[in-house]
Order: C-alpha cells, then structure tokens, then sequence
C-alpha cells in the first residue's frame, strides 16, 4: 500500500498499547501521515506516553459525549492539521450492571449511554469531519471497530451488541449521505483480541478457544490485523469501497455451528 504523506488521521480510543487503535496510528504514521489523537480524561497519561515519539502528533482531551469537545477536537484539527483525510472510530462502553444482566433488564439509561457512545458518536464526529474531508483531494475515509455481536447473538456480548447494530447502521446511512462530499465509511468486524474493553465482555476466554476449533482458518486474529486492514480502507487502493462491514474473523463468522 502506498504513501500517505501529507495526509492526517484522526484516532478516536487509544486506551493503552493494547487498544486496537493503536497499531492503526503506528501503520498510519509509518506510511508518513500526520497524526491527533484523542483521549478519554483517566487515560490521558497512557496516550501521552504512547505519542511522545511521534513526531508533530497532536493530542487532545474528549468525551465523546460532549458536544463541545467534539468541537474543540475539530477545530484544534483544522488549524494545526489544515485538514483531515482520515478518521479512526474505535470508541466503545457499555455500562457494566447492563452488560453483565440480562438484556430484559437492560435499564433504559444504560442504553442510551451505550448507544450514544459506541454508535452516535459515530455520526457526531463524521458530521465535524464532512466539511474537512470533502476539500481533500481524493476525498476522505472513516473507519470504525464493530464485532458480530451486531448481527447475531453472542451470548455475554448484550446490550454492546444492540449498540453495535445500531453502529452498523450508521455506517451504512452515513456511506450513502456522505458518499456525494467523497467521504467513504466503512465498519470492520473484528474478531476477539485482549483490549481492555474486551475484559468487560463475558466469555471472551472460551471465545478463543471456539474459534481456534471452528472458525475457518483455526486462529485468532490480532490488533495488528486489523491496522493491516484499517490502513487499506484509509488507502487510495479502496477508493470503490463504502458502507461495507468487512469481517475479520478467520471466517468465524460463516459458520452455523459451533463444535459436532
Ligand atoms: N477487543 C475486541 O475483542 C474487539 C473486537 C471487535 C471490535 N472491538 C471494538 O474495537 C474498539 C476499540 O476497543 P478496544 O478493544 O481497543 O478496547 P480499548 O478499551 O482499548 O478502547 C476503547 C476506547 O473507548 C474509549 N471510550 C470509551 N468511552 C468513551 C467516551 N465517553 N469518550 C471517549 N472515549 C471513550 C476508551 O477511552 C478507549 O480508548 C471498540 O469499538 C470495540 O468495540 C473490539
């Protein structure tokens, strides 16, 4: 995949070393793009380590939940980056009491606080990003972490997976509205990896282990498979490609049975 020098990214949730978005900054900013980042406040000093050798990376606090840091992390962009080419979504939450629960009992706020994190964030920022991207030569592309939990139950996946769905949705809505300015926008259906978000996500040991029996290719998949991906989605080489949800599973995702 070629250069991305003169380009700029913006990454949304890097936690820590293990944050699937991280290997997608490292990829991108290998290839010579420009970086920000931003960061929820407890992991301020996680990204700011990470970032420190990266030269020109601009870092920058946000709750996604707040309109006016959206803002700010925008216009921060647009007068130091000059612009956006790219932008990563790999946000995520889910309040633990209704993740863990029953979906039945799943309370009316905890869903509108997963939802509102993990998928209409996703049209808060691609809203701010439009009329950056649209000036670019090439047009722009959002990439966003989705898992099959959005399609089909995954038992101790819940409410993260009506969340998720509802994510998905957006990235097809947002592929056909913003598809005119050039935008591209496109989910990936990852696999489980150990995040730090996984940890909250019951099962997720003995999701390994089924897929190392079942899936397609008998293997995990890893963050750097996913960069590996997000970075030809950012590329010139996917210039076709919009509103899909590419799965990244070892074909996990094909099977209708575990184990015979
Ligand atoms: N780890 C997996 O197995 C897996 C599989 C498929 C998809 N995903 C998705 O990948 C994405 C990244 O998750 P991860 O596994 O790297 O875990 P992670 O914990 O490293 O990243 C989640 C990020 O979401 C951020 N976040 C949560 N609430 C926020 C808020 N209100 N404002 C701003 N940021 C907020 C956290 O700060 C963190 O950086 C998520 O969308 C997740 O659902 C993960």
């Amino acid at each position: 995949m070629g250069e991305l020098t003169g380009k700029t990214a913006l990454i949304f949730g890097v936690a820590n070393h293990n944050s699937v978005a991280w290997p997608i900054a490292q990829q991108l900013a290998a290839r010579g793009a420009r970086l920000a980042f931003t960061y929820q406040e407890r992991m301020e000093q996680n990204v700011r380590k990470l970032t420190a050798d990266m030269e020109g990376a601009l870092v920058l606090p946000c709750d996604v939940q707040r309109d006016d840091e959206l803002d700010a992390v925008f216009a921060r962009v647009g007068a130091e980056l000059g612009g956006l080419d790219m932008l990563i979504h790999s946000v995520a939450y889910a309040p633990t009491d209704d993740l863990r629960g029953r979906v039945s009992q799943v309370s009316r706020q905890g869903f509108l606080t997963a939802v509102d994190i993990s998928a209409y964030s996703l049209i808060a920022m691609a809203k701010r990003a439009e009329p950056f991207m649209r000036e670019r030569e090439g047009g722009g592309s959002i990439v966003a972490m989705t898992y099959l939990g959005a399609e089909r139950v995954v038992p101790g996946y819940n409410l993260m997976g009506i969340a998720k769905a509802a994510l998905e949705a957006a990235i097809r809505y947002l592929a056909w509205d913003l598809g005119p300015a050039g935008v591209r926008v496109n989910g990936i259906s990852a696999g489980p990896m150990r995040t730090l978000s996984a940890r909250g996500v019951g099962n997720i040991n003995e999701m390994f282990g089924l897929i190392e029996q079942v899936a397609p290719l008998r293997r995990n998949i890893s963050q750097d498979d996913v960069a590996d991906l997000a970075v030809f989605l950012c590329s010139p080489e996917a210039k076709n490609l919009t509103g899909e949800i590419l799965h990244l599973d070892s074909g996990f995702h094909l099977m209708g049975l575990g184990k015979m």
